[in-house]
């Protein structure tokens, strides 16, 4: 994990928020390469839920929602941690998380100091709206992008005359303040969630339970993550969330450890009958087809951090390998491994020498794949070098300018996975790339 926190701080990935004060704990920032790779794991998981879908979605609702909202998600009341206190050096821990040992004997796993007694700990951020801070101007930072969603499910089946089954996908960001936030930016206060809600019948959730775990997984093949790192992991009765009827994790095989990735979970008509309940609305479905037939639907949730699938793409990508070049057998280098769907780089530039018009050659083609691709130019230093530092930065393909360009219209397209290079008439790039994207093969 360190060397993926350091490359991801050097090449402009994540830089630690608010560093220059110490830095803030929990909250981190995505640097010119970290939105680009952002932006797109965003992206390769919208376009999967909602445009591979004719019934599926999107939506973006507001991060404050009434406070009301989530006395009936059962936030208010629900959404606890187990919490203890070093009395002696003021270290904070998870209850649940520490040696039962320690709890019993209420000893510090740091010092040995005496441990307070367990409480519960709200992780929901609550502040105050308006010129007010009194009860009446609470309001809380969602802790989950999903009751944007309950709420407005009934406006969406009128403005889109959704039919039951159907989704309803979201991406946005969510914070909790969690306790323990080691991990880089594994667990943190704030971050981004893709989550999807999918509006069934009663009697008919079981089946789609299935389908969507179905789903998901191959989502994450069809990335070309390594599957062997991946597993499913059952929640036993004591982990089940309180609307859960079932829930399974997809869980990755991270540096420190098999850790969630994302979520499956039953939610019943948990959510909907708590609304009705709160709201006083009626957000029965009434099924027009069906004698119009009605009846509070059940959810079937698939929910991905955007920021956790950006931690484990990066460490699922990342590579040192041993290299032979000519006289220099040793030589290493460090590559990650994208999907060129999601490398932040798709193709970048290079002309081997500044001098004798090649750079201005090389720039003309880096305008015209501008429109088509995410593009770099690199004209610093020796040519090996260049190559490595795009390496570094995951990019899938790069294009040398080079004297026989001038001659003949070709340059070279360089693999990053195999480093082959092949000849290329420079009007046929485009093209070119575009097919190797589609045929793109994760092999190491
Ligand atoms: N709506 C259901 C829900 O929020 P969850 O299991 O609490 O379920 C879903 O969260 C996903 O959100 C997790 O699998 C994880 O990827 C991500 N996530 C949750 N808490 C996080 C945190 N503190 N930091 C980063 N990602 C988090």
């Amino acid at each position: 994990m360190e060397k993926i926190t350091s490359l991801a701080k050097r090449r402009g990935f994540v830089y630690q928020s608010s560093e220059i004060y110490g830095g803030q704990n929990g909250a981190w920032d995505y640097g010119p390469l970290g939105v680009e790779l952002k932006n797109r794991i965003a992206g390769a998981w919208w376009k999967e839920m909602t445009r591979l879908h004719d019934n599926i979605v999107g939506l973006d609702a507001a991060i404050l929602m009434h406070p009301r909202t989530w006395e009936a998600s059962g936030h208010v009341e629900n959404f606890t941690d187990p919490l203890v206190d070093c009395k002696k050096c003021k270290s904070r821990f998870r209850a649940d998380q520490i040696p039962q040992e320690n709890l019993t004997a209420k000893k510090c796993p740091d010092c040995g100091g005496e441990l307070t007694d367990t409480r519960k700990f709200n992780l929901m951020f609550k502040t105050h709206i308006g010129p007010a801070e009194d009860t009446a101007s609470i309001i809380y930072l969602r802790p989950e992008t999903a009751q944007g969603i309950y709420v407005n499910y009934k406006n969406i089946i009128q403005s889109n005359r959704m039919k039951i089954p159907f989704g309803i996908a979201q991406i946005g960001k969510a914070f909790r303040n969690e306790i323990v936030t080691k991990n880089f930016i594994f667990r943190t206060c704030e971050f981004e969630q893709m989550e999807m809600q999918y509006f069934v019948k009663p009697g008919t959730d079981e089946e789609w339970f299935a389908e969507w775990r179905k789903q998901r997984w191959a989502y994450y093949e069809k990335l070309g993550i390594k599957m062997d790192h991946l597993r499913w992991h059952q929640h036993g009765p004591d982990e089940l969330a309180h609307y859960a009827k079932d829930a399974y994790d997809i869980e990755y095989l991270f540096p420190m450890g098999w850790r969630e990735l994302e979520g499956v979970h039953n939610r019943t008509d948990y959510d909907l009958g708590r609304h009705t309940q709160f709201s006083g609305k009626d957000l029965q479905y009434i099924d027009q087809d069906n004698n119009n037939e009605r009846y509070i639907p059940y959810i079937i949730e698939t929910s991905a951090g955007l920021t956790r699938n950006l931690l484990m793409i990066f460490c699922d990508a990342y590579d040192e390998e041993q290299v032979a070049e000519k006289g220099n057998d040793d030589d290493w280098r460090t590559v990650l491994r994208f999907h060129p769907d999601l490398a932040p780089v798709t193709v970048a530039i290079l002309p081997l020498m500044k001098k004798d018009g090649l750079a201005e050659l090389a720039q003309d083609i880096r305008a015209e794949l501008k429109e088509d691709y995410a593009t770099d130019y690199d004209q610093a230093g020796a040519i090996g070098r260049r190559y490595r530092r795009q390496d570094e930065a995951g990019t899938p393909f790069c294009v040398t300018v080079d004297y026989q360009s001038k001659e003949d219209g070709t340059v070279t397209l360089r693999f990053r996975d195999s480093m082959e290079q092949v000849r290329v008439p420079k009007a046929e790039l485009s093209a070119r790339i575009r097919q190797e994207i589609k045929a793109y093969k994760r092999t190491k």
